[in-house]
Formats: C-alpha cells, sequence, structure tokens
C-alpha cells in the first residue's frame, strides 16, 4: 500500500513529502518578526533620544516614528522634542512611576494591533511561532487536548478589528507625511538630509502596504454587483484596479515598510546620540 501525504502528516510535526526548503519562509519569518519587536520594544522604552534638530529652534527637525505623534513631552530628557510639538502638553502626573515616560508607549499599541491583524501577517505568524502547520503539506505541531483544525474562532475571533484598526492606519499615513514634510526644513529653513529621505520613504511605503490591505479592497470594490452598471461601479472598479495592484504585493509592502520604519527611527536615534552624522543640505 502506497504511503498518502496525509499519513506522512500525521506522523507529526515537519513531517512531509516535500522535498524543498519549505522549512525556509517559517524561518526568515521568525528572525524578522523577532528583531523587530526587540528592536520596538527597546526604542520604545528608552524614552529619549527620538528627536533631531541640531539644537536649533523654529519650524523642522527629525521625529523618530516609534514616537510620533507626540501626545506628551516629558520636560528636560535628552533628545527630546520641543514641548510646542506635544499634542496634550507636558507628561501627564498619573502615569506610573515604573513605567519610563517614554511618548512611543502611549501610542505603539496602535499600528502594532494593525500589523498584528493583518492577513498577510496572520499567515506569517501562525505558520513561523505557532508551527499550525508551519508551511502547507507539513504536519503541524500537535495542540494537546484540542480535536483538529478550528481557524480563528472563539477567542480568534479578535482577529476581526483588523477592519476597524485600518482606519488607524489611515490617519498614520498622515501623521507620517507631515513629520516627513517637518524633516525636510531646520530652524524654519529649508533643506534635505539623510534622515528627510528617510522620514518621507516611510508614509510612502506603509501607504503601499495599508492600501493594498484587503479591507481595503472591499472596502473601494469589493461591495459592489455590478462595476459596468452606474459611474460609482466604474469609479470602484479604476480605483480596484490599483488597490489590487497593491494587494498581490501586499507580502512585499509589509516586509519593506517594516524594515523601512525600523531604520528610520534607528538612524534618528543614533542621529540625536550623535552616534551618527546627518548629511544634509543644512551644514550642520
Ligand atoms: S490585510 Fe494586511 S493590512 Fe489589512
Amino acid at each position: 500500500m502506497s504511503t498518502t501525504s496525509s499519513d506522512v502528516l500525521n506522523r507529526g510535526f515537519a513531517s512531509t513529502l516535500r522535498e524543498d526548503n519549505w522549512w525556509l519562509y517559517p524561518a526568515i519569518i521568525l528572525f524578522g518578526l523577532t528583531s523587530f519587536l526587540i528592536y520596538g520594544f527597546w526604542s520604545a522604552w528608552q524614552a529619549d533620544f527620538y528627536w533631531y534638530s541640531a539644537g536649533q529652534e523654529g519650524f523642522g527637525g527629525y521625529l523618530a516614528p516609534f514616537y510620533s505623534p507626540l501626545l506628551f513631552i516629558k520636560e528636560g530628557v535628552e533628545g527630546a522634542a520641543p514641548m510646542n510639538h506635544a499634542i496634550f502638553g507636558s507628561w501627564p502626573a498619573w502615569w506610573p512611576q515604573w513605567l519610563p515616560p517614554s511618548p512611543s508607549l502611549l501610542i505603539l499599541a496602535v499600528p502594532g494591533i494593525f500589523r498584528f491583524t493583518c492577513y498577510y501577517y496572520r499567515k506569517a505568524y501562525y505558520r513561523a511561532f505557532t508551527g499550525t502547520p508551519p508551511a502547507c503539506a507539513v504536519g503541524a505541531l500537535p495542540r494537546k487536548g484540542k480535536a483538529g483544525y478550528k481557524g480563528e474562532t472563539g477567542l480568534m475571533r479578535i482577529q476581526n478589528i483588523h477592519r476597524y484598526t485600518m482606519y488607524f492606519a489611515m490617519a498614520y499615513i498622515v501623521i507620517f507625511f507631515y513629520d516627513a514634510y517637518l524633516s525636510f526644513f531646520r530652524g524654519g529653513e529649508f533643506g534635505v538630509g539623510v534622515g528627510s529621505i528617510l522620514l518621507l520613504g516611510n508614509p510612502i511605503l506603509l501607504a503601499a502596504y495599508a492600501f493594498g490591505c484587503h479591507s481595503i479592497r472591499h472596502l473601494f470594490s469589493g461591495r459592489m454587483d455590478c462595476y459596468s452598471c452606474s459611474m460609482s461601479g466604474r469609479i470602484a472598479h479604476k480605483n480596484g484596479k490599483v488597490v489590487t495592484w497593491l494587494n498581490q504585493r501586499h507580502e512585499l509592502f509589509a516586509w519593506v515598510s517594516l524594515i523601512w520604519i525600523m531604520v528610520a527611527d534607528f538612524y534618528v536615534r543614533m542621529v540625536s546620540m550623535g552616534q551618527i552624522v546627518d548629511l544634509n543640505t543644512w551644514g550642520g
């Protein structure tokens, strides 16, 4: 009697008839997402050196993206933005003493939940972190006491909040474009620096990622029964083509935007700390 693929899958974790390097994809995801999480928490926990304007007052400067938007600012912190950049003013007294006064800790959950609930990332981290299964046609980690695959039922229905967090992501694109605009000025004078380029790339790539979102695709063009029956249908069809182009590259933009924001954040931090000299047209 010949061995079927389901016989092989039932032999346990990682058993497969596949002969390619199927393990490479989940291994890269595991490394990439773990690195991002470690860096993100480290950066958020620092609470300092998130701003750089070469000591100049007036309009302009670099703001590390993990700290944007600035809801509150703690005075007297090295590398902190001027107080007029805080939406609600100085640091609140209700903030727990055991937590660093980091503006990043106040806002990081919103983009974090958006990415965490993204349909692409879900596929990626279910495979890489929970191994259920780690790849197509590869044996899954045994789920003790659980009968079979249940999909995203029960508690996992929480993932449905993705369609709402998507609206917050749209707001972040606008905020990051404002930060990019700010980065092309120093002391009110227009110029360009390496930081400006990095901070401009950030919202462009975030937009490329977010506008390829499955929820956006549904919103823009997925609700129509007939595209050719009305003007709104024809517009939806045209919009849908753009969103579909981005949607087909959603994985690519998910990763490029993730790596870019990390590099931009690290760069601003290093420039603010004086570890990297920013090349720019302001000469300082
Ligand atoms: S599905 Fe990935 S951002 Fe919405």
